[in-house]
This record gives C-alpha cells, structure tokens and sequence, in this order.
C-alpha cells in the first residue's frame, strides 16, 4: 500500500486547486460553519459606523453578515488569496454598498494608507507561509486602539466534526499525523501558540475564549450525504481517491457508521471547539 502524506496547506495552494475546492462545496461550507459568525461578531463589537478589513473572506458570507448587522456608515473589505472564491463573493454583493472583495495576500501585502478599525477572521489565519512576518504586518492595518477578533480551530480531539474522518481512515490507509507547526486548520488548536505570536507582533489586551457547539456536517445532511460532503470537502478525501479501492469504499463505510451515530431528524451534528481571539492596537 502506498503512504500517502498529508503536506502543510500553504497559502499558495488557497490560490489555485484548495481555493475552487471550498468554492465548489461553499454552500454546505458556510452552512457548517455559520454557526461561528455570532461569536466573532460579538467579538468585534460594532458599536459605531466602523472600517473593516475580513482576512481569508472565502465566499464572502461573514462579509455579508457583518454589513447586516453593523451600523450605517460600516465598511467591510474581504480580502482573500483566491481568485476564484473572490469572483464568487463579487457576485453576492447587493447594491447597497458598503462592501467590497478584493484577491490579497494578506500575509505579505503593505497595509493600506488608512488603517482599519476592526480586523476579523473566520478561520483564514492559519495558512500563512511566515506567521511572525505576517502578524507584525497586519498589526500595521489596524488603526491605534483598533480591535481585531479571530477564529481558529481548537485542538483536532475536540473538533470531531473534522477529526473523525482522518481517525476513521486510519482504521483502513496509514494517514501520517499533520504537522502541528505547519500551516492548516489545527495550527493554533493549542492556542498559545497564536496567542504568543499575536504579542510578538504588538498586538495587546489579548484575550481568548472558546466557543462549544455543535456544528451541522454539510448544513445538516444525512449520514450517508455528510459522508460524500467529507469525501469532496476534507484532504482525507484526496488521499482516497489516490489510494483507490477498496480502501475508499470501506473507509465510507466505516464513516457512514461512525455520522450514524450523530444523526437526528436526518442531520448529522457534530462537537466542535473554536478559539475566538481578540486583542487590540495599542495606541
Ligand atoms: C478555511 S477557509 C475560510 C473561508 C471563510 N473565512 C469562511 O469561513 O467561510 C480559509 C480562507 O483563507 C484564505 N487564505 C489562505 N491564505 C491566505 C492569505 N495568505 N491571504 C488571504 N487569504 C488567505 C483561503 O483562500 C480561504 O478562503
């Protein structure tokens, strides 16, 4: 049997095949996913008419979210490294203005003149090439007393939701452990990690809590649905299609079994552990 690896997920890889794969899936991503907007909204706290830069906008959902809830007078800017889920956000926006999207990479692009009031992400800080390079770099796009709110994954034990697909195909394919100091979604799952970072780069007032939920495979499929979502969505699924039969069809079996378990009324909803950071500029 072959030995797949599973590689880093550099921010480059965002900009081509990784960045149409969340395009193509983006429906049931966001509807998986939109349970965390609340949490890092709150976070931000969009007390006035504010400017705001997203990091890593994908599809541009939170983008839309904020713009609904935000004060008149709010600016959001998506900024994300993939051509083509920022030519899908472009097409979400309504005519009211207020937002924009535009392909950056925010982990070496010079901040703009005018700095921002408010930073956010909803999972795209975990992909940079050179971390400590890019967090100093983004602290100059905030503002002086500017407030900045991220979401990342906590450890991959409490995020089964996405865990549980690589903890079933070890059963049947040797799936090498990720590296923990590479970039992909459990980079910061320890969390002090990215909360040394942030202090490195002069970030202050800095502040993490978790949010525990349950988050909906697919936006709440059926077992058997939130298998052929995982396949399509997750890496793991990549490593199937390279390790072929049978090892594919027993590891959806398997993982049809494993979503059985947490399937009610037709939608399987999963643990799932986020770390809201947040933080400031000081002035
Ligand atoms: C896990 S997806 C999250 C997308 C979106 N925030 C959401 O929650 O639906 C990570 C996003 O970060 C973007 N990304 C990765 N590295 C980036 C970089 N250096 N600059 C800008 N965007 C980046 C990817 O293209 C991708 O859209």
């Amino acid at each position: 049997m072959s030995q797949p690896q599973i590689q880093g997920l550099l921010a480059s890889e965002w900009t081509a095949e990784r960045g149409k794969k969340w395009r193509d899936q983006l429906p049931n991503m966001e509807a998986t996913l939109s349970a965390i907007d609340a949490p890092l909204i709150a976070a931000l706290r969009l007390d006035r008419p504010l400017r705001i830069a997203e990091i890593g906008c994908g599809g541009g959902s939170t983008a839309l979210e904020i713009i609904r809830q935000a004060p008149a007078g709010t600016s959001v800017h998506g900024y994300d490294i993939s051509p083509d889920l920022v030519e899908l956000a472009r097409t979400r926006v309504g005519a009211d203005g207020g937002i924009s999207f535009q392909v950056v990479d925010m982990g070496t692009a010079p901040a703009p003149a005018e700095p921002y009031d408010r930073l956010l992400s909803r999972f795209g800080i975990m992909f940079f090439e050179d971390p400590e390079k890019a967090f100093s770099n983004l602290a100059s796009w905030l503002a002086p007393g500017g407030r900045f709110a991220f979401a990342v994954w906590g450890p991959p034990a409490h995020n089964p939701w996405m865990s549980s697909f690589r903890d079933v195909a070890l059963q049947v394919l040797d799936v090498p452990a990720p590296d923990p100091d590479a970039p992909g979604p459990f980079r910061y799952g320890g969390g002090a990690k990215l909360l040394a970072l942030l202090d490195t780069a002069g970030f202050g007032d800095l502040e993490m809590r978790d949010w525990r939920g349950m988050l909906p495979l697919g936006g709440g499929l059926s077992a058997p649905d939130a298998v052929e979502f995982a396949f399509r969505a997750f890496s793991v699924g990549d490593l199937l299609a390279e390790a072929g039969e049978p090892a594919s069809s027993e590891v959806r079996r398997l993982l049809t079994e494993r979503y059985a378990v947490h399937e009610r009324d037709g939608a399987v909803r999963m643990d799932a552990r986020v770390h809201v950071v947040t933080g400031c500029r000081p002035v």
